[in-house]
């Protein structure tokens, strides 16, 4: 019988709303290599919390920008971003005014009528 071993990784992940004071949760996501940082997001909405506000359109193609997060410290295009076996701390754009966990609002002015 053969031992099959699943690897995890922890996304650390800043949740909140404006008005409320923020705070991490971590999520436990199974491990593949060249997954993406989108790709454990979208399995933690899909297996773990479907309240967690991401925005995403086009999915690994970078190609829409919309994915856009702090990805320890950086910001990188959440769908090309590659996750790592250890933990990984994912942020909301910090110069975005911030809708809701990483969700900000990065329409510029002359785009809102
Ligand atoms: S999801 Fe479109 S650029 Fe990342």
């Amino acid at each position: 019988m053969t031992e099959v071993s699943i690897r995890t990784a922890t996304l650390r992940v800043r949740r909140g709303a404006p008005g409320e004071a923020p705070h991490y949760a971590d999520f436990a996501v199974p491990y593949e290599d060249g997954m993406s940082v989108l790709d454990a997001l979208r399995w933690i909405r899909v297996h773990l919390d479907s309240t967690l506000a991401i925005r995403y359109s086009c999915i690994n193609a970078n190609a829409c920008k919309t994915c856009m997060a702090l990805v320890n410290g950086e910001v990188e295009y959440t769908c090309i971003a590659k996750l790592t076996p250890e933990v990984t701390t994912v942020e909301p754009l910090p110069k975005r005014p911030l809708i809701r966990d990483l969700v900000t609002d990065i329409l510029s002015d002359e785009e809102k009528l």
